[in-house]
């Protein structure tokens, strides 16, 4: 089965092609530098770069692939969570290409996508085949912080959530603070190396350990108010030091919630995922827990895999499609807020 994804939740055109679960092409068109001058995602600014580039996105995954139109038997398109101006462009140029070559189409939610992403390539670009149930997950993403337990494919039970700012969004912001440009993970994971994590001291949110949700927003204050009266050149001083502490602390506050999860769920595989997963200091720390509880743990192996990427919603559909999980594309709409 060839399957062809399609995916504009957010900032980045995507289009990738699987044969059953393996990646033939991967295609991510990142508007990163159209956003970065206004410190975010700018919605007006995303729904038009996604739909000048989209097709021609669609095109390059199909050239890459070595396949046209007429050999995809399934197109996937990410239905929401997201922008839902942004989700339109996707989802729009997947109904009208399916109904103009009759293909089947499936709608798939862009959470589902992040959980499954670790099931797509193993070291050797093949698909990981071995999966242990129930596994547990940690997405961390600019947009999203969940813990969830995958009792099956297809059967999710979250178990933890941000209550405000998710763990990306949380280091961008602290990135801005310090007058460093977007998105701020990167620069703060780079900066971070040669910085003090105990310089400043942060706080622990929600330390009842009953609780498995998680709240950035306060962190995120604490470290505005430790640096608000601190002119530019101290700031730039210490940018190191700032980094280290901050991302410490997110780190810190994401595995906390993550160990006592294990503890609760007992399962049998570990799964890190979404675009903070790209962090090396993160995958080491979730090597180190996955160790001490004896787990086996798997994580995107390429960047591309970590960030949003249409290979992840392709796999989801290859689950789907198996159950003849199709979507109907007169009735198939924009869900920005889709559940998982
Ligand atoms: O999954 P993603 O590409 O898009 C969303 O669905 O949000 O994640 C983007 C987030 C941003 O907050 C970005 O700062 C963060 O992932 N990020 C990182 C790194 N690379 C990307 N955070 C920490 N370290 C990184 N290396
Ligand atoms: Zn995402």
């Amino acid at each position: 089965m060839y399957l062809l994804g399609i995916e504009t939740s957010c900032d980045d055109t995507c289009a990738a092609v699987l044969s059953n679960q393996k990646i033939l092409s991967n295609v991510i068109s990142s508007q990163v530098n159209l956003h970065a001058q206004w410190g975010g995602v700018v919605p007006d600014i995303a729904k038009r770069a996604h739909q000048q580039r989209i097709e021609p996105v669609v095109q390059t995954a199909l050239n890459r692939a070595k396949l046209s139109l007429k050999d995809i038997d399934v197109i996937a398109v990410t239905q929401g969570p997201g922008l839902a101006i942004a989700l339109s462009v996707g989802l729009n140029f997947a109904k009208s290409i399916a109904v103009e070559h009759q293909k089947k189409i499936i709608g798939v939610n862009h959470i589902e996508g992040h959980l499954l992403s670790n099931f797509l390539q193993n070291r050797r670009g093949l698909p990981l085949r071995s999966q242990s149930f129930p596994a547990l997950s940690l997405t961390v993403s600019g947009g999203h912080t969940k813990i969830v337990l995958i009792h099956h494919i297809g059967q999710y039970q979250i178990i933890g959530e941000t209550l405000d700012d998710a763990a990306g969004e949380a280091l961008d912001k602290s990135a801005k603070l310090m007058g460093l440009g977007y998105p701020g993970g990167p620069v703060l994971e780079r900066l971070a190396k040669t910085g003090h994590p105990d310089f400043l001291t942060l706080p622990s949110p929600l330390p009842d350990k009953k609780i498995l949700d998680y709240s950035f927003s306060g962190l995120k204050t604490a470290f505005y108010y430790q640096i608000k009266d601190w002119p530019k050149s101290k700031i730039a001083q210490n940018l190191p030091d700032l980094a280290a502490s901050i991302q410490n602390a997110v780190f810190s506050t994401l595995l906390r919630k993550f160990e006592l999860a294990i503890k609760k769920t007992q399962p049998k595989l570990l799964l890190l995922s979404g675009g903070v997963a790209s962090n090396l200091n993160l995958r080491q720390r979730m090597r180190v827990l996955a160790k001490k509880y004896s787990l086996p743990v798997y994580m995107p192996f390429k960047k591309e895999l970590n960030t949003d990427n249409a290979a992840m919603i392709a796999l989801v559909a290859f689950y789907k499609a198996q159950k003849q999980q199709f979507s109907d594309p007169d009735t198939l709409d924009v869900n920005a807020n889709f559940e998982l």
